[in-house]
């Protein structure tokens, strides 16, 4: 199961990256306006490259077809390791088909039903990314389409990779490599929550005073 990180902040990036825990990264436009300030967002584009040796998903701005297919190729250009994040859209997969027909890798991102995931796999896409919080915060089952997509992709062979997104806390990671995802991402927060454990803490606090009546030095 792949593990990327869901953000633009370099600073978190390098916190990652120095743990050896990540393997790629996603960004979208508003992670990115997060922290670019005045920053050109290429200029980020190129150091998150050059600090992540995996897969990282840049997103393009246009909406109709040609200027996606444009961006995206402008995209790719950045680094080797850039995937192209289209929208799950007509022309989104319009552009996901032309991209890949051209050796561009693509994440379909925004997918919100098992039809869109269907359509983005035969869109030729390399991963699909269906955001599960999203569909939790308007009170629907986000896992469920992970579930159902799987479903789909191992039943009809597709390729396609199912890339959980949006996801919140560390529940939502177990149950997505529960259900077979091929990766998650998450943002920095739900990282670092996935090491934590209260009996860890209390363990080692325990195992350190007991140490410590020893008097001696290792
Ligand atoms: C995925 O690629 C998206 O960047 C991200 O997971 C969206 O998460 P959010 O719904 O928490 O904004």
């Amino acid at each position: 199961m792949k593990l990327f990180l869901d953000t633009a902040d370099i600073g978190e990036i390098r916190r990652a990256a120095d743990a050896g825990l990540i393997d790629g990264i996603t960004t979208n436009p508003s992670l990115i306006s997060k922290v670019a300030g005045s920053r050109d967002p290429k200029e980020i584009y190129l150091e998150i490259c050059e600090i992540v040796d995996g897969p990282i998903s840049l997103e393009v701005v246009a909406i109709e077809r040609t200027q996606m297919v444009e961006e995206g190729r402008k995209l790719a250009g950045i680094h080797e390791n850039v995937v192209v994040k289209v929208p799950l859209t007509e022309d989104g997969l319009k552009a996901c088909r032309e991209l890949i027909n051209s050796g561009i890798p693509v994440n379909v991102t925004l997918c919100f039903s098992v039809s869109q995931a269907l359509l983005a796999a035969k869109a030729g896409a390399t991963y699909i990314s269906p955001f599960v919080g999203r569909i939790d915060d308007i009170s629907g089952e986000g896992m469920q389409l992970i579930h159902q997509i799987r479903q789909i992709y191992d039943g009809y062979g597709y390729a396609t990779e199912i890339l959980a997104a949006s996801l919140r806390h560390p529940l939502h990671v177990v149950e997505s490599m529960m259900l077979g995802a091929d990766c998650c991402t998450i943002p920095p927060k739900v990282l670092w929550q996935l090491a934590k454990h209260p009996l860890t803490d209390s363990g080692l606090e325990a195992f350190l005073a007991d140490w410590d009546t020893l008097e001696v030095e290792l």
